[in-house]
């Protein structure tokens, strides 16, 4: 941005939706770029949740409301009035463009689990976004044939099949997995640290592991939970903001049938997750839940924009408190953090980063004693992205696998 006050087209250099001349601090958020690593599998747990929020919202008559739950996390109580319409103001942790809802169409609930705010529901979605937004290429499941809509001087820039690809390379990414020394010293405080980890409460929300079912999966009925299907069924469709590609007949470019992609694949890059005893646990550290981690509208790390609302609305405007819960497996490789990056170390994402819900686990971590304190950053730097094609997800420190240790119920989870 210039900033350059003879420019006075809205969103370009230096005006915003609402027509004002903006700042440094009011014109954007920041935003801090993070791995898709594992992204098939947190996609995969997404669309099982959903499927399970909305079957418990299609069976609340008219005048009751009933407890949202998925893979042990609470999002909360839906109220179904008795006109017909919906109330969410009980509902928590789902962002607001899966709340809106009239009395023909209750709240779709759809976890959004990329976007630092919950925003995105695939990565289809988010990739179509990114070309555009970041890169000024406009693919054709987006944007339809034959539009130019950046006035570049060209039509069809990306076929929907080039959307495809570049999801599949992303979702298919091996996983994140983790380095236990041998060393005994630093073997016990990576243990103790993952017990403190639990015992101040960041497990609330940085939950260890979500299991994968095998007897939900809303793109493919029928197959278990890790079989991926592309595109996926959740995507916003035609008429909505951000329309992707949807599982249909062929209909280019708005549906075609879906590919099908065995998550759990050793053709697939290593390492992967494996189904035991009929569930992939999905080790990320998180709920796919938004969280307030601030205190009030002037904490730092309030956001000046808030994304889950229309553009240029009086919500947009209001700002935003509530971040998805990151994913923390390969925490140690995706430094710095927070959403927009400020913090230099984990301590510093912790200490700074964590008020409003999270304050109580972030006092209860400070008044660890500092060797304590030491040990739970001992821990969440064992948490890490192994080089490619390492054939098991825990190795020590010359990435020999750590025999025995995969099967573990403690890594396993
Ligand atoms: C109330 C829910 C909640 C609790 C409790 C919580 N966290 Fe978090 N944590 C979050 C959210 C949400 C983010 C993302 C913040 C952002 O986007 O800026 C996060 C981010 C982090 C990050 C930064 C990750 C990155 O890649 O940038 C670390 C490290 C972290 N948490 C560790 C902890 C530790 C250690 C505890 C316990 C002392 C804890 N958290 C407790 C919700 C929570």
């Amino acid at each position: 941005m210039t900033f350059d006050h003879t420019d006075t087209m809205p969103t370009g250099d230096a005006m915003d939706e609402a027509g004002t001349m903006v700042t440094m601090e009011n014109a954007f958020n920041e935003r801090k770029t993070i791995g898709m690593n594992g992204s098939g599998f947190i996609e995969m747990l997404a669309r099982q949740m959903t499927a399970d929020l909305q079957a418990q919202r299609d069976v609340i008559p008219a005048g009751a409301s009933a407890a949202l739950s998925t893979k042990g996390i609470s999002f909360g109580t839906l109220v179904h009035n008795s006109d017909g319409s919906w109330n969410t103001s009980k509902v928590q942790g789902i962002p607001a463009p899966s709340l809106t809802s009239s009395k023909t169409s209750p709240p779709s609930l759809i976890i959004r689990p990329f976007h630092q705010v919950g925003n995105v529901i695939s990565v289809r979605q988010f990739t179509n976004n990114a070309f555009n937004h970041h890169h000024g290429i406009q693919s054709e499941d987006r944007f339809g044939l034959g539009t130019d809509q950046d006035g570049d001087g060209f039509a069809n820039e990306l076929t929907a099949a080039d959307i495809t690809a570049a999801t599949l390379f992303q979702i298919a990414m091996n996983v994140p997995g983790r380095v236990i020394p041998r060393d005994a010293a630093v073997q016990g405080a990576i243990a103790s640290g993952e017990r403190l980890f639990g015992s101040v409460g960041c497990t609330t929300c940085h939950v260890p592991a979500l299991p994968l079912a095998s007897d939900n999966n809303p793109g493919a009925p029928g197959k278990p939970g890790w079989m991926y299907t592309e595109p996926g069924p959740y995507n916003p469709v035609i008429g909505s903001n951000a329309p992707n590609l949807i599982p249909g007949p062929v209909n280019y470019p708005v549906s075609a049938p879906p590919l099908v992609i065995d998550l759990t694949s050793d053709r697939l890059p290593q390492p992967r997750l494996k189904a035991v005893a009929g569930i992939v646990w999905v080790p990320a550290y998180t709920d796919l839940k938004l969280h307030n981690l601030c205190d009030g509208p002037n904490d730092p790390n309030a956001e000046p924009l808030d994304q889950n609302q229309p553009a240029g609305s009086a919500g947009f405007f209001a700002g935003n408190q509530q971040f998805i819960t990151r994913k923390l497996w390969g925490l140690y490789n995706q430094g710095p953090f927070g959403h927009s990056g400020k913090f230099t170390t984990m301590r510093e994402a912790i200490n700074l980063g964590h008020n409003g819900e999270a304050t109580m686990a972030r006092l209860a971590f400070q008044a660890l004693p500092a060797p304590q304190q030491d040990t739970v950053i001992e821990f969440l730097k064992s948490l890490q992205i192994l080089p490619p094609g390492t054939p098991c997800r825990v190795v020590d420190e010359r990435n020999n696998c750590r025999e025995g240790e995969e099967n573990d119920a403690r890594n396993q989870r």
